[in-house]
C-alpha cells in the first residue's frame, strides 16, 4: 500500500485516453490512496461522471459555478487539500491553458489556484504533440515545475496513425505518481537561503565558428536549481550553453566559457549552499582565432590546449566560501574511489558520483543512479530520475544545513 492515505486530485480531460483514467483510479485506490476526480466537458464525452464517481466513491467534479460543489468542498480546497494532481489524459487544449495559465472552467482553474505539485499525463494525435505549439506549452510547463509522464509510442486510437501521442499506461502513471510524492521537497526546507548551482557545458572557442564542448545536457543542474527553489531558496543558476528554458524562480545567468561561469560564480557568493553539476571543459584553445581557420592542403592541424580554471575547486578555497560545497563527478570505473580523491583534491564536502558505465544507460535516458560520497561515508542511491535526484539531494541540504534561517 505505497501510497497509503496519499490524496490525488485526478483531472480527466477529453480525449479517448479517458477510459483509461478509470482503471488508473482502480490502481490507485487498490494502493490506498484517496481520489478525488475533476472531469472537463469534453472529458464527460468519452466517460460518464457517473462511472468516475462510482469507482471514485464519492461524486466527480465538473462544474465551477456548481452550489452543491461550492459549498461542499470550492475549488480552491479542491485545488489545496490533496498531495498531488494528477491530470490524465491531459489533452493539447488543456496544457495550452495551463502554460497560458487560463481559468475558464473547473479543472484549468483548480490547476492554477493549487499550490502541490502537477503530473500531467498528455494523449493526443501524433501531430499535435509534435506540433510547435504544443512542444512550446510543454517547455514552459516544464519550466514551471510540472511533471510529465509518457506520452508513449504506438497506434493511436484513429486507424492508421502510429507515432508519440499514446497515454502512459495506468501502471506507469501509478509508479510516476510514487515517484512524484517520495519527490515532494519538504516545504520550504532552504527558506532563507542563497544557493548557487552550475549547469550544462560550456564551450570554448577555437576561431569564431567553431569549439571545444561536451555532450552536457544540462537536465540535472537544472533539476537541482528547480528542486532548490522549490524549497524556497534564493536560487542563481549559472548556465552554460543548452536547449532548456530557465527554471521558474530562478535567477539565471548565461554563460558561454569557463572563464566566465567562473567570474559569474565569484560575483554570486557570498552563498549558504554551491552546487557544481556543470560539465566544464577541462581545457580551452590558448589562443583562439581572430578569423575563421582555413584547411591548408591536406595538411594535419595542431590546437594548443591550456587548462581551464577549477570552478569548484576556486570556490572551495574561498575566502567567502559557502557553507556547503558540492560537486558531481561522472565516472565509468571505481566510481567511490575517484570520487573520494575528488572530494580531498577540490575541498569540497560532498561529490554526487554519477555512475555513466554502458550498462547503466544513463546516458541518454532519463534516470540517473548517483552515490553520495562524503567525508563520513558513501551513501547509494536506486536508480531514479533526475528530477528525483535533485529532489532527494535538496532534502539532504536542507538536513544539513538544519533549521531555518538566513547564513550566519
Ligand atoms: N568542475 C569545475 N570546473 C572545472 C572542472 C570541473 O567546477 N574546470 C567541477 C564539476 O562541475 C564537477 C566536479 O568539478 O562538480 C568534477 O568534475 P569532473 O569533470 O568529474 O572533474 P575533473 O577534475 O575534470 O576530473 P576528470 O579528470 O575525471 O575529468
Amino acid at each position: 500500500m505505497a501510497l497509503e492515505q496519499k490524496r490525488i486530485l485526478l483531472v480527466i480531460s477529453g480525449g479517448i485516453a479517458a477510459y483509461k483514467s478509470l482503471e488508473l483510479i482502480r490502481r490507485l485506490k487498490e494502493r490506498g490512496a484517496r481520489v478525488r476526480a475533476v472531469m472537463t466537458r469534453a472529458a464527460q464525452e468519452f466517460v460518464t461522471p457517473l462511472a468516475v464517481g462510482a469507482i471514485v466513491g464519492e461524486r466527480a467534479h465538473t462544474d465551477l459555478f456548481d452550489p452543491s460543489t461550492e459549498f461542499d468542498v470550492g475549488h480552491i480546497r479542491l485545488a489545496r487539500d490533496t498531495d498531488l494532481v494528477v491530470v490524465a489524459p491531459a489533452t493539447a487544449d488543456l496544457m495550452a491553458k495551463m502554460a497560458g495559465g487560463h481559468a475558464d472552467d473547473l479543472a484549468s482553474t483548480v490547476l492554477l489556484a493549487t499550490d502541490k505539485r502537477i503530473l500531467l499525463a498528455p494523449a493526443m494525435n501524433p501531430h499535435m504533440w509534435s506540433h510547435p505549439a504544443t512542444q512550446r506549452n510543454l517547455a514552459q510547463l516544464i519550466a514551471d515545475g510540472v511533471s510529465v509522464v509518457g506520452p508513449n509510442e504506438g497506434e493511436m486510437a484513429e486507424r492508421g496513425e502510429a507515432g508519440i501521442g499514446r497515454m502512459a499506461e495506468p501502471e506507469q502513471i501509478v509508479s510516476a505518481i510514487e515517484g512524484a510524492l517520495v519527490a515532494i521537497p519538504a516545504v520550504r526546507s532552504l527558506a532563507g537561503k542563497r544557493v548557487l548551482v552550475t549547469s550544462g557545458p560550456t564551450h570554448e572557442p577555437i576561431d569564431p565558428v567553431r569549439f571545444l564542448s561536451n555532450r552536457s545536457s544540462g537536465k540535472q543542474g537544472h533539476a537541482v536549481a528547480r528542486a532548490a527553489a522549490q524549497a524556497g531558496a534564493e536560487v542563481i543558476l549559472i548556465s552554460g550553453p543548452v536547449e532548456l528554458p530557465d527554471p521558474a524562480g530562478v535567477q539565471t545567468v548565461h554563460v558561454t566559457t569557463a572563464a566566465e561561469m567562473l567570474e559569474a560564480a565569484e560575483s554570486a557568493l557570498p552563498v549558504d549552499v554551491a552546487i557544481f553539476a556543470a560539465a566544464v571543459a577541462d581545457w580551452r584553445v590558448a589562443e583562439p582565432a581572430p578569423e575563421k581557420l582555413k584547411k591548408v592542403n591536406g595538411k594535419s592541424a595542431k590546437l594548443e590546449l591550456v587548462e581551464n580554471p577549477d570552478v569548484l575547486a576556486t570556490i572551495a578555497h574561498h575566502q567567502q566560501r559557502p557553507k556547503l560545497v558540492v560537486g558531481f563527478a561522472a565516472e565509468t570505473e571505481k566510481l567511490i574511489d575517484h570520487a573520494r580523491r575528488k572530494l580531498q583534491a577540490k575541498g569540497c564536502d560532498w561529490i554526487v558520483a554519477n555512475d555513466v558505465s554502458p550498462e547503466t544507460g544513463v546516458f541518454g535516458g532519463g534516470r540517473n543512479t548517483v552515490h553520495l560520497v562524503t567525508k563520513d561515508g558513501v551513501e547509494s542511491w536506486p536508480p531514479q530520475s533526475k528530477q528525483a535526484v535533485a529532489d532527494g539531494l535538496v532534502r539532504k541540504i536542507a538536513d544539513a544545513l538544519g533549521g531555518k534561517g538566513a547564513r550566519a
